[in-house]
C-alpha cells in the first residue's frame, strides 16, 4: 500500500499547486467536531438507523448509497416512501475504486427502511431486501442505485451499479411494492462502456445517466497497480456520464430489451455522484477530485446535458442528491488520507461532512459565509455568485465515519447519511 501514501503526497502537492483549487487542503486535518448537526444537537438528534448491536444487522455496514423510493396511489399522493440503502460489509476486501481486490466473494446486501412522515414517529426498522432469481455465482458489490416510484400499485424498477469480480456491471431488479423487502432479478446490463460505472440517475423507469469515474481501472493488471491513481492525482478529466435506455425490442416486445448507450458528458476529473434535479431540468455532477459539483442544463427530449456552472465544495465530494424542494445535498470526504488509512485497516475512522447548495439569494458575494459550522465551508472553498454552500453534518469521524451519501426527506425534514466505512452504516438525524 507504499504506493497510496505516496499518490496520496502527490494528490496533496498537485491540489496546493493547482490555483483553482489553492484552498482546498483536503491534506490538513481540520478540529471537526465529534458531530455537528445544523437543524439539532448531534447528541440527542442523530441516532443509526440499525439497533447497535443487534447481530441480525452485522451486514448493515459500510454502506456507499441510498435513494428514496416513493409509491404514490391512484389518487397521485405519496403514500409510503421508503429508503434503500446499498452496503458491502465486505468492503475492506474487495474495493475496484480504492482497493484492495483481496476477496470478491462475500455478497454485499441492500437494506429497505420504511419511513414515517409524522414527527415525533420512528422509522420502522430496517430489513435486508431478499434477491429471487439472482443468478448463482454471480457477485454483488452494490455502489450506486435507483428505483422509479411506484404509481397506483405498480411495480418499480431498480437499477444497482455492482463492482462485480470481472466488470463492473448494472443490475436490474423489480419490485412489488406490495412485498417491498424482494428485489425479483431481471437482467445485468453490461458493455465495455462501462468502464468504471459509479452513480446512477433515473430519468425514466428504464433509462438512466451513469457516472464513469475513471478511464484506467484498478483492475487493470500491472498498470492497474498505479494508472488509476495517477489520473486521480494529476486530476485527468477522464471520467464521463453516459446516458443508457431499455427500449422494447418492436420485433419481440416481451422479449429482452435493446439496449441503448449514449456519451452524454466528457472530460470530468473522477466524475462520482450524479443527481437529476425533481423538475427534470438540471444535472448535477460531482467530481471527486477537483472538490467541485458541475450543473448541467438537460433537454428532457433527447437527455443531452450542457454545461452551465460548477460550484467548489469544502471537501472531495461523493455521492449527491436533489431534496424533494429542489437543493442540492452534498456529502463527501474532508480529510482524503484518513479515508485511504480507513481503507487499509490503519485507522478506524475518517471525518464527515455534508452541505447544501443552494441557489443564491443575495446579489452580495461574502468570502465567509457558512459562519454557523463549527468549521466555516468558507475556510476551503471560495464562494461563487450563483450557489450558497452551507454545512447541513459534520464530524471528525468518531460521530459519524466517512460519509459518502446524504439524503433529506422535506415531509419530516430527516437527514439520512450512510458511510463508505461507517461500522454502523447509516445514521438518522431528525430536526428539533
Ligand atoms: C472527535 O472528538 C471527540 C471529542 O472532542 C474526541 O473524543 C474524539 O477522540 C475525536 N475523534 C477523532 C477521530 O479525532
Ligand atoms: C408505473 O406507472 C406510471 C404511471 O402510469 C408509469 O409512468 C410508469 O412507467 C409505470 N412503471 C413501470 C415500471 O411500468
Ligand atoms: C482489512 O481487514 C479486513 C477484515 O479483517 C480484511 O478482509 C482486509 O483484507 C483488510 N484490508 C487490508 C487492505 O489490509
Amino acid at each position: 500500500m507504499r504506493w497510496l501514501a505516496l499518490g496520496t503526497a502527490v494528490l496533496g502537492v498537485f491540489i496546493w499547486r493547482s490555483g483553482r483549487v489553492a484552498r482546498h487542503s483536503i491534506l490538513t486535518k481540520s478540529a471537526f467536531p465529534l458531530g455537528y448537526y445544523a437543524s439539532g444537537d448531534f447528541a440527542t438528534s442523530c441516532s443509526p438507523i440499525a439497533p447497535a448491536d443487534d447481530p441480525a444487522f452485522n451486514d448493515l455496514k459500510y454502506c456507499e448509497d441510498e435513494t428514496f423510493w416513493d409509491v404514490w396511489n391512484g389518487q397521485g399522493s405519496l403514500q409510503t416512501r421508503h429508503l434503500i440503502l446499498s452496503c458491502d460489509a465486505n468492503r475492506k476486501a474487495w474495493n475496484t475504486v480504492m482497493g484492495p481486490l483481496r476477496d470478491p466473494e462475500p455478497r454485499g446486501s441492500l437494506w429497505l427502511n420504511t419511513l414515517t412522515s409524522k414527527e415525533g414517529q420512528e422509522d420502522a426498522t430496517p430489513v435486508r431486501m431478499v434477491f429471487q432469481n439472482y443468478p448463482e455465482g454471480h457477485d454483488f458489490h452494490p455502489l450506486g442505485l435507483e428505483i422509479s416510484p411506484s404509481h397506483a400499485g405498480n411495480t418499480s424498477n431498480l437499477f444497482v451499479v455492482n463492482h462485480a469480480r470481472q466488470r463492473t456491471t448494472i443490475e436490474h431488479f423489480s419490485v412489488d411494492p406490495s412485498n417491498p423487502t424482494i428485489a425479483l432479478y431481471l437482467r445485468t446490463l453490461s458493455t465495455p462502456y462501462f468502464v468504471s460505472p459509479n452513480s446512477i440517475a433515473l430519468t425514466s423507469p428504464t433509462s438512466f445517466y451513469v457516472t464513469n469515474d475513471h478511464f484506467f481501472t484498478r483492475r487493470l493488471a500491472w498498470v492497474g497497480k498505479f494508472l488509476p491513481i495517477t489520473e486521480s492525482i494529476l486530476a485527468l478529466p477522464l471520467g464521463w456520464v453516459a446516458h443508457v435506455a431499455l427500449i422494447p425490442n418492436p420485433l419481440d416486445p416481451s422479449g429482452e430489451p435493446i439496449f441503448s448507450h449514449t456519451v452524454a458528458a466528457l472530460g470530468i476529473p473522477f466524475a462520482n455522484g450524479i443527481a437529476l434535479s425533481p423538475d427534470g431540468s438540471t444535472v448535477a455532477v460531482a467530481s471527486t477530485t477537483l472538490g467541485e459539483v458541475y450543473f448541467y442544463q438537460r433537454e428532457p427530449k433527447d437527455n443531452t446535458i450542457k454545461r452551465i456552472d460548477s460550484v467548489p465544495v469544502p471537501f472531495t465530494p461523493d455521492n449527491i442528491a436533489f431534496d424533494d424542494s429542489g437543493v442540492l445535498i452534498v456529502t463527501g470526504h474532508p480529510h482524503f488520507p484518513s479515508i485511504v488509512s480507513v481503507a487499509a485497516n490503519k485507522t478506524e475512522v475518517a471525518p464527515s461532512w455534508t452541505v447544501a447548495v443552494v441557489p443564491r439569494s443575495s446579489s452580495v458575494l461574502r468570502s465567509e459565509y457558512d459562519t454557523q459550522a463549527p468549521i466555516s465551508a468558507s475556510l476551503k472553498a471560495p464562494a461563487v455568485m450563483s450557489y450558497e454552500v452551507e454545512t447541513l453534518f459534520q464530524s471528525n469521524g468518531t460521530g459519524f465515519s466517512t460519509s459518502s451519501t446524504a439524503l433529506r426527506d422535506a415531509r419530516s425534514g430527516r437527514l439520512y447519511l450512510t458511510g463508505l466505512y461507517a461500522e454502523n452504516g447509516a445514521i438518522v438525524c431528525r430536526p428539533s
